[in-house]
């Protein structure tokens, strides 16, 4: 294992917001941060989150609604809750101090595999190995695994590594950078379908830069196509003033706590999708003269088509159901209003 490889990340990547100033929360964060959403978008996240909880103290005051809107633009809202519920338990069962062990920080909620390990090699240095996708993908190559990408494959490297086979005769490793090195060459010169070995720092040590990498890891035989669904919805704006009519999304329903417009079902592929009401025509519809914006979410291709009417109408042609209405500000952030309801002011004014 080259040294080569940690001088390289050193060099290009020590300056990453979660690199500058380390502590074990500021590593729980970034990391939950990281687990499903892209290095470039965390960077723009980072220090306004930190700076708004600056400590694990202030992160378990914080409610379910106010971390939401803090975790803004982040995408994955679970992440958010299971991040607040996490604080609690450490402030409640550890003291607010983050336990270094690893059956202990299984035990805190939102606190998993993977984040366990990370805590570990990356918050505080010590011997583990934090097998995300990046490294899943660079170990399998770097070691020729056949093995099926996945959990199987994940277990595989996890027994490898404990039983010493990884990074031989390197007795003194900085696990903090060994791991965070590996991460950044899965990224920039290691990646699931493109991979730069002339460039990689590691290709000498590399069992496969000679051959085809990218068959590594391997996928599994029968890889079920992820479905997509084709949705139409009708975003209902309703004006007074400089307020729009809006609600806020309970519990199960998608984007939990954020406020949204009024918001129909006009054509769906998944006739189970309950996430809202289904149209029946209150009002004639002409979809032609409609503006419309692109959204996606989960495995749901949104085409969101926006009605303004006046709240004359609202009120003669809609009956609530069970949702209360209220009027929000969508030019202030303190709304939490979903980022489709925004898109939708911005359509109609276009
Ligand atoms: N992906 C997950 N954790 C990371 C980290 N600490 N640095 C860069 N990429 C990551």
């Amino acid at each position: 294992m080259s040294q080569e490889l940690i001088n390289w990340s050193k060099k290009n990547y020590s300056d990453l917001p979660w690199r500058r100033k380390r502590s074990l929360y500021n590593t729980l964060v970034s990391e939950i941060m990281l687990q499903q959403t892209t290095v470039g978008t965390v960077i723009n996240h980072f220090d306004k989150f930190i700076n708004k909880y600056p400590t694990i103290e202030a992160l378990s005051k914080t409610s379910e609604e106010e971390i939401c809107i803090a975790w803004k633009g982040l995408g994955y809202y679970r992440r958010a809750r299971n991040l607040r519920k996490a604080a609690i338990g450490i402030v409640e069962d550890f003291q607010g101090k983050i336990p270094l062990d690893f059956e202990k920080l299984k035990t805190i909620p939102g606190i998993g595999e993977y984040t366990a390990s990370a805590l570990l090699a990356i918050g505080a240095n010590k011997k583990a190995l934090a097998i995300d996708a990046n490294l899943e993908r660079v170990l399998s190559r770097l070691y020729r695994i056949s093995v099926e990408k996945g959990p199987k494959l994940q277990k595989e490297l996890k027994t490898l590594f404990e039983q010493g086979k990884f990074f031989k005769g390197r007795s003194d490793l900085n696990w903090r950078n060994l791991n965070e090195s590996l991460m950044d060459l899965g990224r920039v010169y290691c990646q699931a379908n493109k991979v730069d070995c002339l460039a990689c720092p590691l290709s000498k040590d590399c069992a496969v830069a000679k051959e085809n990498p990218l068959i590594y890891p391997s996928k599994l035989k029968k890889v079920k196509k992820r479905e997509s669904n084709d949705l139409e919805l009708l975003r209902v704006l309703v004006k007074k003033d400089n307020l729009f009519l809006a609600y806020k999304k309970s519990e199960n329903e998608w984007l939990s706590g954020q406020k949204e417009f009024p918001t129909f079902i006009l054509k769906t592929s998944d006739k189970s999708l309950s996430q809202y009401p289904y149209w029946d025509g209150q009002v004639n519809l002409n979809l032609k003269s409609l503006k419309k914006f692109k959204t996606g979410i989960t495995k749901y291709k949104i085409t969101n088509y926006v009605l303004e009417i006046s709240e004359e109408k609202w009120k003669k042609s809609f009956s609530c159901g069970k949702r209360r209405f209220f009027f929000v500000n969508p030019d202030s952030k303190d709304e939490n209003l979903s980022t489709s309801s925004t898109k939708a002011v911005l359509a109609l004014n276009k």
